[in-house]
């Protein structure tokens, strides 16, 4: 159940120009694909939470992994070691484990965010991770080390070339998709993600995408985070019904 908790900050690292980690100190309950409402300002105006996706997870501590892009995350990057955090959570269903020995995860920008969890996860479970960490450039890549060291395979891939293979994630993982019975899992564009539920579709793959939106409430009160799903067009909220979703649900496939 979710439920409001003051933590302190243990770190707050700069990752790269935008991308900072906070972890905190204390239990949650949180795992991989879940996140918490962080408050940013307890000042009325602005009254802010973001909704910020696990990074990594154990019993005493919850890392958080995000881009500052706006005011909200301006006032948290000004957080300090030893001060404390109150926040909400953990919220949303988390990712679902494969029954699969082996699993490709796609990630895409910041989209790498809750993957780190993810692959830490599913190799604990004994699982064989191909991992893959796309940016258009290699300036929105981050963390490579802590990426590669999670998996069992790492490949970096950038749309410009300026590091790694040059392309898409999903140009780069779909020959190991092809040939080994694996599970998919991607975080990032929605593009991306559309590309990787249409390949785990071509191979008969088990795939699981993490939904972006805007949030406001995130325990499914405002709808203002609905995406379509089914082939009906279905509304389905990505705060309280996801944020992770088949493949099949958000992107389906005709035939
Ligand atoms: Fe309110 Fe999802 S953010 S329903």
């Amino acid at each position: 159940m979710p439920k409001k908790m003051t933590l302190q900050i243990d770190s707050h690292e700069q990752m790269s120009d935008k991308i900072r980690r906070l972890v905190l100190k204390g239990q949650t309950g949180a795992g991989p694909g879940q996140f918490v409402q962080v408050e940013v300002s307890a000042a009325q105006d602005p009254y802010l939470h973001r909704p910020i996706s696990v990074h990594s997870c154990g019993p005493e501590h919850l890392s958080l992994l995000y881009r500052v892009a706006g005011r909200g995350t301006a006032f948290l990057a000004e957080k300090k070691s030893g001060e404390t955090l109150r926040l909400f959570g953990p919220l949303g269903n988390g990712f679902t484990l494969t029954r699969r020995s082996s699993a490709v995860v796609l990630a895409g920008g910041i989209g790498a965010a809750p993957l780190l969890a993810l692959t830490q996860w599913l190799r604990q479970e004994g699982k064989q991770v191909f991992f893959y960490f796309g940016g258009k450039t290699k300036d929105e890549l981050f963390l490579e080390d802590e990426f590669r060291h999670a998996a069992n395979e790492f490949m970096i891939t950038t749309d410009d070339g300026t590091a790694g293979f040059q392309g898409f994630v999903t140009q780069a993982a779909e020959p190991v998709i092809a040939a080994h019975d694996v599970a998919v899992y991607a975080c990032g564009p929605e593009p991306m993600l559309r590309e990787a539920a249409r390949l785990a579709h071509t191979y008969r793959r088990e795939c699981y995408v993490s939904m972006e939106a805007r949030m406001a409430c995130g325990v499914g009160a405002c709808l203002g985070c609905v995406v379509p799903t089914g082939r009906d067009g279905a509304y389905k909220r990505v705060c309280a019904d996801g944020p992770v979703f088949t493949g099949e649900e958000v992107f389906p496939h005709e035939g």
